[in-house]
């Protein structure tokens, strides 16, 4: 029997219609993060400036949680500095959403990460890298 998943409204409405999709380009900082576990995958683009992030869309190839989660990260990292963003936690992704399934939860991990290491790059000085 296949078990159901329910998500709340606000995680349907971002998978469905999620902000800030696409790439973008003059990003000046790229993070791309894959789930070893089921091969989907989030890009983040940002545009940074004095620390500021001014600017970020994703691309998210995977499930909807992924999807909901990374578009609403970009809300929540838009304007912040990179050190506010980068202590961001899934369990925040996931609260600003209402909630995620416990089996989901992971799924909310790779937009973070994604964000995490297009902010590694950008203060290594790089857009991005290839680990
Ligand atoms: Fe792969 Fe959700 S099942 S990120």
């Amino acid at each position: 029997m296949v078990e159901q998943v329910k998500f709340t409204e606000k995680t349907i409405d971002y998978a469905k219609n999620p902000r800030n999709q696409g790439e973008m380009a003059d990003a000046n900082a790229i993070g791309e993060v894959s789930n070893p576990d089921c091969g989907d995958s989030t890009v983040m683009y940002l545009k940074v400036e004095n620390d500021i992030i001014q600017d970020v869309t994703f691309e998210t190839f995977g499930c909807a949680a992924a999807v909901a989660s990374s578009s609403i990260l970009t809300e929540m990292i838009k304007g912040k500095t990179v050190e506010e963003a980068y202590k961001l936690t899934e369990e925040a992704v996931a609260d600003e959403l209402g909630g995620l399934p416990e089996k989901k939860l992971h799924c909310s991990v790779i937009g973070i990460e994604a964000m995490r290491k297009a902010i590694a790059n950008y203060r290594n000085g790089v857009v991005r890298s290839d680990d």
